[in-house]
């Protein structure tokens, strides 16, 4: 086949063959298309967008790309969660300690930074010595021995999306339903949990800036875990503003630290639980039992405890102070009073990737100790020159005043006080 002719096709908007598909997967898979073929390729079908055929072409070819765990048979128990993408965003880093607290597996096949948001893969690197390339055989190992198996792409698991997932990251073909809808479910079917949790991230720090679309997302990714026989919950969270108050990858792994001690981010420790209430719902508790018991591990110190295990158990070192420190700190003030309307939670994560905390290009190394700090949430009342940010800088050398300035700018701060957004914005379920 010309690849030529496959890109022209879906340039133009016609429908790609099932098997223009496959040579697409097999060739990102392989390195038998160039990363110029395959990045036309997606910024056409990022354009263009893909049937339901396609999509499910796609995800299919993808999770065929690799070697197929089948963990759901061995640990029939076992929950897989994953979010379609936020700014400060580390429920991931909380929900597995604290869900296997409560004796229920975790079984998660995570991402590295995507775009603006910042990915569970960097932030586990800024934990010395954490280890997520596995083989299946030792996601096995590791879930004996702590509740929990934290595994990345590679050459052995969802290899397509391992490559796709790098270039959507540097070409601005990251929000595209279809394309989102195929990098999850590859890999969560790839893994094979039976029971999964979706958080669908609604707003702008997601990819999906309105609900109606955060709702076609939902609706395509339970639509294919369901048809692969998979048990389903699904929240769509309000991504209008970051979920925490911190940004970047030592950052984020201490905003989890911080919940699991039983305080923390407001915001963080309350989606994070009302996610972990999903995942033991599938596993057959009650909704209320589960939040007693989740806020249970959390104030006695067990949530904490397992994060230790966890971390251990993948290799790495669970001591905090050896989490990177950034070199400099600036801070970001108001330029009046009033409310908080709005944040630009896009625009604060292209800050924090400018800073290093993600990548411009590919083979980018990610600074573990940039990011930022948000002071200020929707609906706080703010006075002329009080801090909203401060930006935390590593070792790239940046433009200091002009990231001070566009994070002011991302904050929109007016007379009144802004109508009050729910966290969870639906509840959605569904069964095999
Ligand atoms: N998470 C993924 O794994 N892939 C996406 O495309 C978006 C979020």
């Amino acid at each position: 086949m010309n690849f030529v002719e496959a890109i022209a096709r879906k340039r133009d908007g016609l429908e790609l063959t099932s098997a223009e598909v496959q040579a697409f997967v097999r060739g990102a898979s392989h390195g038998q298309i160039g990363d110029e073929q395959l990045a036309a390729m997606l910024m056409a079908i990022c354009i263009r967008g893909a049937s339901e055929r396609e999509t499910q072409d796609l995800v299919e070819a993808m999770r065929d790309s690799g070697a197929s765990w089948k963990l759901g048979e061995a640990v029939p128990d076992a929950v897989d969660k994953h979010s379609t993408g936020g700014v400060g965003d580390s429920v991931s880093l909380v929900f597995a300690p604290l869900v296997a607290a409560c004796g229920v597996p975790v079984v998660m096949m995570a991402g590295a930074g995507l775009g603006h948001t910042q990915g569970t893969l960097d932030k586990l690197a800024a934990i010395p010595g954490f280890r997520t390339v596995l083989g299946g055989s030792e996601a096995l190992d590791r879930l004996a021995r702590c509740g929990v198996s934290i595994a990345a792409q590679s050459e052995d698991i969802a290899p397509a999306d391992r490559k796709l997932y790098l270039l959507r990251d540097v070409t601005a073909t990251v929000p595209s339903l279809p394309l989102i809808v195929a990098s999850i479910m590859s890999k969560k079917l790839a893994v094979g949990a039976h029971r999964l949790v979706l958080d669908v991230k609604c707003g702008s720090g997601a990819f999906c800036k309105t609900p109606e679309v955060a709702r076609r997302l939902a609706d395509a990714l339970m639509g294919v875990g369901q048809r692969a026989g998979v048990t389903l919950r699904t929240l769509i969270t309000d991504m209008s503003q970051p979920l925490g108050d911190r940004l970047g990858c030592a950052n984020e792994v201490r905003a989890a630290i911080e919940v699991l001690s039983g305080a923390g981010d407001r915001r963080l420790r309350e989606l994070t639980v009302e996610l972990a209430v999903e995942g033991l719902v599938l596993a057959g508790r009650t909704a209320e039992s589960a939040r007693a018991e989740l806020e249970r591990r959390l104030a006695d110190g067990s949530a904490l405890a397992r994060w230790a295990e966890v971390v251990r158990a993948h290799g790495g070192d669970p001591d905090e102070s050896r989490l990177a420190r950034p070199s400099r700190t600036v801070l970001v003030p108001a330029r009046h009073g009033g409310f908080v309307a709005a944040i630009d939670g896009e625009g604060l994560g292209w800050i924090a990737v400018a800073l290093g905390a993600g990548r411009r290009r590919q083979g980018d190394r990610v600074d573990l100790s940039a990011g930022l700090r948000v002071h200020a949430r929707v609906g706080d009342r703010i006075e002329p020159g009080q801090p909203l940010a401060t930006l935390e800088v590593g070792d790239r050398s940046v433009e200091i005043d002009a990231l001070v300035s566009r994070a002011a700018a991302a904050f929109r701060i007016e007379g009144d006080p802004p109508p009050k957004t729910p966290l969870i914005l639906a509840r959605l379920g569904g069964a095999a």
